[in-house]
């Protein structure tokens, strides 16, 4: 496909900026060698649809309401689900969720309710863990440290513009801890709403928090990272395969680890060309 130069500049800069952020800094060599003469490096295989293998199944995890759960309280869950479901769109569900009281942190010191960012079409809804005070001050998800990191790896993997961004909770927990499930469950209605209105063809759950909440498991993200789940909506309408991987304000402290993530975003842009490739 043709890029203009300024399409095909700025992914460079994103790819340099992320190199850089990963430690980067020396070149190995004044000249540049073809390693790809002999063998194709990942990138060069992910450009040939000839070479692709086919993407393995989907894991099933056992998958229950959330409501399912003991302790949590089933009004609340109730009164999200019917005030969610009769928003015909995404500005109605903003407004039906800054307008929602039965959230224990919207009165826990939260300025605001934090809801969503990027495209209502997109192929790509990332759901990650908590509004943070970056979010909480501007009011939209993912645009502190660690929302840069996530665009600038976004861009250098050829999905900027094509994801949708929200959280499992929208407003912030005190002092940044991790939200209770009560305080998830009761925003979960809202974010199957969002998936619904939405109707991305992929899910990127980003860190432990987001990944536990939407795959109902208490496995670690780090042995649940790069694997191919199927998320399915509480009412059992909606699957679609969801990705788990590292949280980019862990990759902040631990540098190292963005390797692993690269790996997960080269896998989710493979089956998002694929998916939007016109047969
Ligand atoms: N971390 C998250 O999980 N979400 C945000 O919106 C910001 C930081």
């Amino acid at each position: 496909m043709f890029q203009s130069p300024d399409v095909a500049t700025r992914a460079f800069e994103s790819l340099l900026a992320f190199w850089v952020d990963s430690g980067v800094d020396t070149l190995y060599a004044d000249q540049a060698s073809d390693r790809t003469a002999s063998a194709p490096t990942p990138a060069a295989r992910l450009q040939s649809a000839a070479v692709r293998p086919p993407s393995p199944p989907s894991e099933k995890l056992v998958v229950e309401d959330i409501a399912a759960t003991p302790g949590l309280d089933h009004d609340v869950i109730a009164d999200a689900r019917g005030v969610a479901a009769s928003a015909p769109d995404l500005a109605a569900l903003e407004a039906a969720i800054t307008a929602f009281d039965g959230c224990p942190l919207k009165t826990a010191g939260a300025r605001r309710a934090v809801f969503s960012r990027g495209a209502p079409d997109a192929p790509v809804m990332i759901v990650g863990e908590a509004p943070g005070g970056d979010e909480d001050a501007q009011g939209a998800p993912f645009v502190g440290r660690a929302g840069q990191l996530l665009d600038r790896m976004l861009a250098a993997a050829g999905l900027e513009g094509r994801v949708f961004i929200t959280n499992t909770v929208f407003w912030r927990p005190p002092g940044n801890r991790t939200p209770t499930l009560d305080e998830q469950a009761a925003c979960a209605p809202f974010l199957d709403r969002a998936i619904a209105l939405v109707r991305p063809k992929f899910l990127l759950l980003v860190g432990g928090a987001a990944a536990k909440a939407m795959l109902k498991t208490n496995d670690g993200i780090l042995s649940l990272h790069g694997r191919w789940f199927e998320w399915r909506s509480a009412d059992g309408s909606l699957e679609i395969p969801a990705l788990p991987t590292l949280h980019p304000a862990f990759l902040l402290r631990q540098p190292a680890a963005k390797k692993k993530s690269w790996g997960d975003l080269m896998t989710l842009k493979e089956r998002v060309d694929r998916a939007e490739r016109p047969t």
